[in-house]
């Protein structure tokens, strides 16, 4: 099945997924989309405290719902992703029908350059920030890999450039 006109970015967090998505969209014309936003506006609360409450499989299941519920209507759109989204093979399936699925890559010092100081983000919060980003990223980084059919480096880049590659390679 050919994948749906879609702009899908996936990537660890602080990767710049809402950011560039976001300027993206408005560079192509399309809607934006976050599936955080997404969640966090049909649960009438936040990821934290969806975390807090149910726990990290319960707020899976919402993303998987999500997806579900968004695959045959998504149209135009650049999806910006959670960090976690990829790691249910169910969703990487999903993600590809929905569209061009880009791998916002960046390195652990990026990463954690750009969420340093961060309090919304439930996984990276409390003690040694380093340890957690280094481990999470390392069982992470194939399965970006995997599910993407394009991956692009964001390390020391601006959105502006990072938009500017992404729409070189869809042109
Ligand atoms: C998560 C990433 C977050 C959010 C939740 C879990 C993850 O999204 O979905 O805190 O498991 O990597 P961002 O990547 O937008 O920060």
């Amino acid at each position: 099945m050919m994948a749906a006109d879609n702009i899908v970015l996936i990537g660890f967090m602080g990767s710049g997924k809402s950011r560039v998505g976001s300027y993206l969209s408005e560079r192509l014309k399309y809607s934006f989309k976050d599936t955080d936003k997404l969640i966090e506006a049909q649960e009438g609360t936040t990821i934290q405290e969806i975390f807090h409450r149910h726990g990290e499989e319960y707020f899976r299941d919402l993303e998987m719902g999500l997806l579900i519920s968004l695959k045959d209507t998504l149209r135009e759109t650049v999806l910006s992703t959670g960090g976690g989204m990829p790691i249910r093979d169910e969703n990487v399936k999903l993600l590809a029908m929905m569209g061009q699925v880009i791998y916002l890559q960046a390195s652990s010092d990026t990463i954690i350059s750009r969420v340093s100081g961060d309090t919304i983000r439930p996984l990276l919060v409390g003690e040694d920030i380093r340890a957690k980003v280094e481990k999470l990223l390392g069982s992470r980084e194939a399965i970006y890999e995997r599910a993407a059919s394009i991956i692009i480096n964001t390390d020391n880049k601006s959105v502006e450039e990072i938009a500017s590659e992404i729409l070189a390679i869809i042109a």
